[in-house]
């Protein structure tokens, strides 16, 4: 196998962003409030957690470069739409998104949802183009994947349970259930989207699979404490929605601790799960590096004092 020279991760933060704006959908022609939506989603990325991970795993698996980045920004663009999505008045009605007003406050709620459409009309553009010269198999599986994660048995299904979370028991069983929708089908396609050309064998795909499961539960675990212990200075989103919501957080179901215990439990066996897929085979070392670099250190971000809980 030729091994690949190790990627700066600022230099691919960077080139990465780069690449958001570069697909931005928008033309000079487009409508003042959808471009300036799709402008300003596409240039205030986030951390760029999945995009890093999916450009990781598709050039080490054999994609091009120019591929790899055509996938990384679609798993991207597919986020940036749940989130203008998600902070609408009809959703969390949130204010803040990325340390900057959201785009229905500023642009309107209609610009905001046409704005994701078009993220999401380009997204499945993007994810066609990096598979386009793969095998007709991987082609398809990479549909089926997707089609899979963003649906109901995905991501707006998870979403659907969110917004009715108040209706159900409200058990610590249907946050993470709801969590593994809203959140773990996205970095299932970050994960196991770009493995698609290694034909993973049959025990690798249950430790993607899984993988995906405990980081998908740690980051929202983490997200919900931080919704719990953060302020909305702090996180550059409007924080302590999920009491005010009665949205599904871990830390008002299981209690604070608990929440915490269980965070450190998914990382934990993420790190297992990384080190017995890099042990059996070299070709999956980079989802050990990107566990200790990213995700490792979800869990110190949010053992501090609690301000909102009690709220
Ligand atoms: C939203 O979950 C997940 C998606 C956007 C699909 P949250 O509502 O908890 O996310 P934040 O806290 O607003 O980022
Ligand atoms: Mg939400
Ligand atoms: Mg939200
Ligand atoms: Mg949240």
């Amino acid at each position: 196998m030729i091994r690949p020279s190790p990627v700066d991760p600022a230099a691919l933060v960077a080139r990465l962003a780069d690449v958001l704006r570069a697909n931005n959908p928008a033309t000079p022609h487009t409508e003042a409030h959808l471009a300036a939506v799709l402008a300003d989603a596409t240039a205030h990325p986030g951390r760029l957690v999945r995009p890093q991970l999916v450009w990781l795993g598709a050039t080490r698996h054999g994609l091009e470069p120019a591929a790899a980045e055509q996938l990384a920004c679609a798993i991207e663009y597919y986020h940036a739409a749940s989130l203008l999505l998600d902070d609408l008045p009809c959703m969390d009605n949130a204010t803040v998104r990325r340390g900057y007003a959201c785009a229905h406050r500023v642009h309107g709620e209609a610009s905001a949802i046409l704005a994701a459409l078009s993220l999401i009309n380009r997204a499945n553009a993007l994810a066609q183009l990096a598979f386009a010269t793969q095998p007709g198999e991987v082609r398809l599986r990479a549909l089926a994947g997707i089609d899979c994660c963003l649906g109901p048995t995905g991501l707006t299904g998870g979403q659907a349970r969110d917004l009715r979370f108040a209706e159900s028991p409200r058990t610590a069983r249907e946050v993470g259930a709801i969590a593994l929708g809203k959140t773990g089908a996205l970095l299932w396609l970050a994960v196991c989207l770009p493995a698609l050309p290694a034909a993973p064998g049959p025990v690798e795909w249950r430790r993607l699979k899984a993988l995906s499961v405990y980081w998908g539960l740690a980051y929202q675990a983490a997200d919900d404490l931080r919704d719990v212990m953060c302020a909305t200075a702090e996180t550059g989103k409007t924080t302590n929605r999920d009491s005010v919501l009665r949205r599904p957080n871990l830390a008002h179901a299981a209690g604070l601790p608990a929440a915490q215990r269980r965070l450190a439990r998914q990382l934990r066996l993420a790190g297992e799960t990384v080190a017995a897929l890099g042990a059996a085979d070299a070709r999956w070392d980079y989802l050990a590096a990107f566990h200790d670099a990213v995700f490792a250190g979800l869990a110190t971000e949010v053992t501090r004092p609690t301000p909102n809980l009690a709220a």
